[in-house]
């Protein structure tokens, strides 16, 4: 029998309001990402991306279609049980790094066993580990205002990956960091990926940034509009310009 793929959306549709004022977010997105692998979604703002993001992890749920994570699908769960399939298999980086200020680095790294209920010495050993491995092993007793961007986001790397989740979802992870502090970001997922096996699903809309993924997905308008290989920041961007010139302006921006 074949594996089943880390992630795999089918005919996902998503509509928010009303029938007057409907906003069609997705428009039917078939997308499988295997196991190991580093996918970046690319897109105009507003073309989906943080939706479909959402979806795939079980945030929000689809108006139509369906997703499964290792073969498991979220429509077969109760709201319980997908809570729990989350936390278990799926850890979230986002834009601006929802660190809680009161708490150090090592404290919010650990969080995410402590709001599970979970209290073993091996995952506050693990959450001082991650932090080495992030490259903060002497800022674990900082709080985020001591902290720049990237290593605040270094911080919630290594708190998405505390619990050992198979998946790492990450929103415009480097949207709020200077170029510099991005790349190491983008090195450190990289790493993550390929040294530890994560499968990666990273939204982004600066080509340089996707092309650290083993492919790039572009939605455009809620549709899938193509994808290329990554490795290369030209051919990332060149595919970004011949789907619209317009768009890598706003990309840009
Ligand atoms: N909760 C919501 N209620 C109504 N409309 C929404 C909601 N969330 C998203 N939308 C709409 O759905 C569409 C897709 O939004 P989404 O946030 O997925 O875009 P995006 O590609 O992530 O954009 P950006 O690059 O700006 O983050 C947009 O038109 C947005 O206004
Ligand atoms: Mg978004």
């Amino acid at each position: 029998m074949t594996e089943p793929a880390a992630i795999e959306g089918r005919a996902l549709t998503k509509s928010y309001g009303g029938d007057a004022v409907e906003v069609r977010a997705l428009r039917g997105v078939d997308i499988c990402v295997e196991r190991g692998e580093f996918v970046a979604i690319m897109g105009p703002s507003g073309s989906g991306k943080s939706t479909l993001l959402h979806i795939l992890g079980g945030l929000e749920s689809p108006t139509g279609g369906t997703v499964a994570a290792a073969g498991v699908r979220y429509d077969a769960l109760d709201d319980k049980e997908l809570t729990r399939f989350r936390r278990d298999h799926i850890g979230f980086v986002f834009q601006f790094f929802n660190l809680l200020g009161s708490l150090s680095a090592a404290e919010n790294v650990l969080l995410p066993a402590l709001i599970a209920g979970r209290h073993e010495p091996e995952l506050r050993e693990r959450a001082v580990e991650l932090l080495g491995r992030v490259g903060l092993a002497d800022r674990a007793g900082h709080t985020p205002s001591e902290l720049s961007g990237g290593e605040q986001q270094r911080v919630s790397i290594a708190r998405a990956l505390l619990l050992a989740p198979d998946i790492v979802l990450a929103d415009e992870p480097t949207g709020n960091l200077d170029s510099r502090a991005g790349r190491g970001i983008l090195q450190l997922l990289r790493n993550v990926c390929d040294a530890a096996g994560h499968t990666i699903v990273m939204v982004t809309h600066d080509p340089a940034a996707a092309a650290v993924a083993d492919r790039v997905v572009f939605l455009r308008d809620g549709e899938i509009a193509g994808e290329v290989e990554g490795g290369s920041t030209e051919r990332v961007a060149e595919f970004f310009t011949t789907l619209s010139p317009d768009d890598l302006a706003t990309a840009a921006s």
